[in-house]
């Protein structure tokens, strides 16, 4: 009689900052290794580090019952890394330990749900022997190789409702109202609800701005009678200067070969990344100054993380949930679900990790965005 072959057995685990559909997408997985498969998934609490600390949590069907709708994650995150983790107050690599962990778990598989950084740490794992699977989540939308990534439809919902409520005070006030928008060092979010809720500036870290061009666009729709003007600036956006700045010194930090110099050039671009965090507010007062108008700044923040995901993003999620458990089950490993279209492709980690999707220039929702009236700032 043939012998019954064991139940695969599958980890899981999020890492990195959290987005709306996390948990969508671990149901989504683990409803269909669990439930269709009939696989074993244990999941890893709080990123790498659950794996190295043996942190876990057995997922079943009452654990995986009634999180579709729920913000955050389930299984807590972390921003983590395998190969360079803080453990008893140094950083360590602790590759090999997870690697052992995996092992003594009986693990066929480990399932990471994460952005560009998760997606460069799993490679590694990938590398170090383990078999790994991940989806791409953030709400940055900039993961690589895939058309979305899910929690970034969620995002852009809470960012356009936002944007939508401060056009009316902003008109209350004749004021200008910058809004501060997450998005890392891409623009999508930032661009996708600036369209989406009709303001008046976009500025994306991809096009980097001219402040007189912004007051301009301002001033010239006071000379036609409105006098706000809604701003939404991405987090990453910055001034041509500024731009520049950051670009020698990055130029700088490649070329620079001695301990000293890289030292140096690393110091040059901390102080310019932490002059960069008063940005929004300097812009905001800066366009005070030139428009005469009276300024205001929104700072989204967190919110734009939090809370349930939208029906867009639930679909997403459960989808690509759904096919890495058919990927798993056909053992094709060290690839990213990807969403393409209506359906998805696994795409080799190594075509993935290291890179970011940005706001390429042709996008036709900048061509839309010029069209309507709305300024760029370039
Ligand atoms: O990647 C998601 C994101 O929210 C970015 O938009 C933002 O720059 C970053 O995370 C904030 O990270 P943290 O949660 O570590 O403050």
């Amino acid at each position: 009689m043939a012998k019954p072959t064991q139940p695969k057995r599958i980890g899981i685990l999020t890492a990195g900052g959290d987005s709306p559909g996390l948990n969508a997408a671990i149901r989504g997985v683990g409803k269909t290794c669990l439930g269709y498969y009939g696989m074993e998934i244990i999941g890893f609490r709080d990123g790498f580090r659950g794996l190295v600390e043996n942190r876990r949590i057995k997922l079943d069907r009452t654990t995986l019952a009634g999180i579709l709708t729920v913000g955050g994650t389930i299984l807590g995150t972390s921003r983590d890394k395998p190969h360079r983790m803080v453990v008893d107050g140094r950083t360590r690599d602790m590759t090999e330990t997870i690697v052992d962990n995996y092992d003594k778990w009986g693990l066929d598989c480990i399932v990471c749900l994460g952005g560009g950084g998760t997606q460069k740490n799993a490679l590694r794992l990938h590398q170090a022997g383990l078999n790994v699977v991940t989806l791409p989540k953030t709400i940055d939308n900039d993961v690589a190789m895939t058309d979305a990534t899910f929690g970034y439809a969620t995002a852009m919902d809470i960012a356009t409702e936002t944007i939508d409520r401060l056009h009316s005070t902003a008109h209350s006030h004749h004021r200008i109202i910058v809004a501060e928008i997450m998005g890392h060092r891409a623009g999508w979010l930032t661009l996708g609800s600036g369209l989406a809720g009709g303001a008046d500036v976009i500025l994306i870290p991809e096009i980097p701005y001219d402040v007189e061009k912004i007051a301009e666009a301002i001033r010239r729709r006071s000379r036609n009678g409105t006098n706000f003007s809604i701003v939404a600036v991405a987090e990453g956006a910055m001034s041509r200067d500024d731009a520049r700045a950051l670009l020698a010194a990055e130029k700088k930090l490649e070329r620079a070969r001695t301990l000293h110099d890289k030292k140096e050039a690393k110091l040059e671009l901390a102080a310019l990344e932490v002059r960069h965090q008063g940005n929004t507010l300097r812009l905001a007062r800066h366009l005070e100054e030139l428009t005469h108008l009276e300024s205001r700044v929104t700072i989204l923040g967190y919110v734009q993380r939090g809370g349930t995901p939208s029906a867009a993003d639930r679909i997403l999620a459960t989808r690509l949930g759904s096919a890495c458990g058919d990927l798993i089950h056909e053992e094709h490993f060290g690839v990213m679900v990807a969403a393409r279209g209506d359906g998805t492709e696994p795409v080799p980690l190594e075509k993935v990790a290291g890179k970011r999707k940005i706001v390429p220039p042709d996008h036709t929702w900048l061509q839309t965005a010029r069209h309507v009236g709305t300024c760029l700032g370039d």
